[in-house]
C-alpha cells in the first residue's frame, strides 16, 4: 500500500564545500522544489536533519535558518538528529504525517559538513563522530566508529570466514560505481591489492575499507498519494521501518548488532507486502565494508554469513543479481553524516524513474535503503517502488 510518494529530488555533489551550511542545504532543497515543480507556497512542513551541527558549527537551532534561506519562513519546521540515521528519521516520520493525512506536501532533507572545512581535522571530527556512543561506557575507552565496525566485523569473520578480501572486494566495486556518478565523493577505482596495502585504521580496516568525512545535502519532496497522482512518474514508498538497538555495545542483544536493522526490515517488508526476494537493489549504509556486509545480510538478500563470499563473487555489483550501492555507498559517495539517509532516497527515486545516467540499473521497480546511525542503534528501513 502506498504510504507517500516522492516527486521531486535535489543534492549537491558529495566531497569539499567552502559554502556556509545554510547555502549547501540551499542548493538541495531548491533543486528537489524544481524538479518537483512545487511553488514553495505549497510546502506544508519542512523535515529536516542535521547530527552535528552543535559541534561543528556551533549551529543548533538550524530548522528556522534553513527555512528562512529557501524561502520557507513562517513554515512548519524541524529537526531531527539520529547519527547517522538522522534524515532517514525525518524522512519517515514525513511519510508518517503524510499518511496520516496531516501535511500533502512536505520538504525532507539532510545537510551536514564534516571537512576540514569546518576548521576541525580527521582527529577532531573522530572525537566528535564519538559523542554518538555512549557517553560513560564507550567514550572514556576510546572507542571510535571505525573501531566499533571493526569489532563487529571481527566478529562476523569469526563466526562466518569472512577474509579480509571479501571486504576489499566491497570497497573495489563501490569505488568502481562512483565513477559513473558526477556527484559522488570519489570518482576513482580502485584494487584488491590497494585496498589490502593501505594503512591500517582499525584492524580489520584498512584506510579505503572506510568511508570518508564529506560535506553535502540532499533534499526530497513527498507528497500524498492524491497530489502525486498528477504527476508523470511519481515514486511509491510503499514501508518505512525504524528500530534501535541497545546500547553500549556490551549490551547489545545479538553480537553481531543486526537485529534493529532485522526489525526495522521486517516492519518495512510487512507494511509493503513484499519480501527480499522481490526487492531489485538496495543503497545500504557502508560506512565501512564489513558494515555493508553484515547489512546485506540483515536486510535478507543473503543467508547470515554468505555476504563476504556473495561480495566476492560480484552478486553485488551493479551487473549482478543483488545490485548493492549502486550510487557508489557511503565508501565512495561520501558521507556528510545528516544528508546520508535523504541521499539514498534519492538514488532509489532517480534509479525507479530510470533517471540514474551511467548508473542506471537494468529497469528496476523496487529498492530498498537501509540507513544506521550510532553504535549500531538506529536503523532505518525504507521501501520505494515503481507506481503500478
Ligand atoms: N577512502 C578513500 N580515500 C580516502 C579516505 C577514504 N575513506 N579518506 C581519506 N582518503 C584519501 C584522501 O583523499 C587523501 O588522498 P590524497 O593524499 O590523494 O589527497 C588521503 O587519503 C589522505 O587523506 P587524509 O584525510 O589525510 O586521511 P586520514 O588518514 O586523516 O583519514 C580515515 C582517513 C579513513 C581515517 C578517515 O577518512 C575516517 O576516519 N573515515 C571514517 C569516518 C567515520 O568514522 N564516519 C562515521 C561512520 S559511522
Amino acid at each position: 500500500m502506498t504510504r507517500a510518494s516522492v516527486v521531486g529530488v535535489g543534492m549537491t555533489t558529495f566531497g569539499v564545500h567552502d559554502q556556509p551550511l545554510p547555502e549547501l542545504f540551499g542548493q538541495a532543497a531548491l533543486d528537489a522544489i524544481d524538479d518537483a515543480g512545487v511553488m514553495p507556497g505549497d510546502i506544508d512542513s519542512f523535515y529536516f536533519g542535521n547530527a552535528m551541527g552543535g559541534q561543528t558549527e556551533n549551529d543548533t537551532h538550524l530548522a528556522p535558518t534553513l527555512a528562512t534561506e529557501i524561502g520557507l519562513a513562517g513554515i512548519e519546521a524541524q529537526r531531527f538528529e539520529d547519527a547517522c540515521a538522522t534524515s532517514a528519521n525525518a524522512f519517515k516520520n514525513a511519510v508518517e504525517a503524510v499518511d496520516a493525512g496531516i501535511h500533502d506536501t512536505v520538504l525532507v532533507g539532510g545537510v551536514e559538513r564534516c571537512t576540514p572545512e569546518t576548521g576541525k581535522g580527521t582527529g577532531a571530527m573522530t572525537e566528535i563522530f564519538a559523542s554518538a556512543s555512549h557517553r560513560q561506557y564507550e567514550q572514556p575507552t576510546g572507542l571510535t566508529f571505525p573501531g566499533v565496525f571493526a569489532l563487529l566485523t571481527k566478529r562476523h569473520m569469526h563466526d562466518y570466514g569472512t577474509t579480509e578480501r571479501q571486504l576489499a572486494h566491497v570497497a573495489v566495486k563501490n569505488h568502481y560505481n562512483g565513477t559513473n556518478n558526477p556527484r559522488a565523493h570519489f570518482g576513482t577505482e580502485t584494487t584488491v591489492e590497494a585496498v589490502l596495502d593501505s594503512p591500517i585504521v582499525a584492524d580489520p580496516f584498512h584506510l579505503m575499507d572506510c568511508c570518508p568525512f564529506s560535506d553535502g545535502a540532499a533534499a526530497v519532496i513527498v507528497t500524498s498519494d492524491d497530489v502525486a497522482d498528477s504527476y508523470d512518474e511519481p515514486v511509491d514508498v510503499t514501508g518505512v521501518g525504524q528500530a534501535t538497538g541497545r546500547v553500549p555495545l556490551g549490551l547489545k542483544s545479538d553480537i553481531h548488532a543486526t537485529q534493529p536493522a532485522r526489525d526495522a526490515t521486517a516492519t518495512a517488508y510487512e507494511q509493503a507486502d513484499t519480501t527480499a526476494e522481490a526487492v531489485d537493489f538496495a543503497e545500504v549504509h557502508d560506512c565501512f565494508t564489513g558494515a555493508e556486509i553484515l547489512a546485506s545480510e540483515a536486510i535478507g538478500f543473503f543467508e547470515d554469513g554468505d555476504g563476504g563470499p556473495a561480495a566476492e563473487a560480484g552478486r553485488t555489483a551493479a551487473d549482478g543479481d543483488r545490485p548493492i550501492n549502486p550510487s557508489g555507498g557511503l565508501k565512495a559517495k561520501g558521507h556528510p553524516i545528516g544528508a546520508t539517509g535523504v541521499s539514498q532516497i534519492v538514488e532509489l527515486t532517480e534509479q525507479l524513474r530510470g533517471d540514474a545516467g551511467a548508473r542506471q540499473l537494468d529497469d528496476p521497480t523496487r529498492g530498498l535503503a537501509h540507513n544506521l546511525g550510532g553504535d549500531a542503534a538506529t536503523t532505518v528501513i525504507s521501501v520505494l517502488e515503481v507506481r503500478g
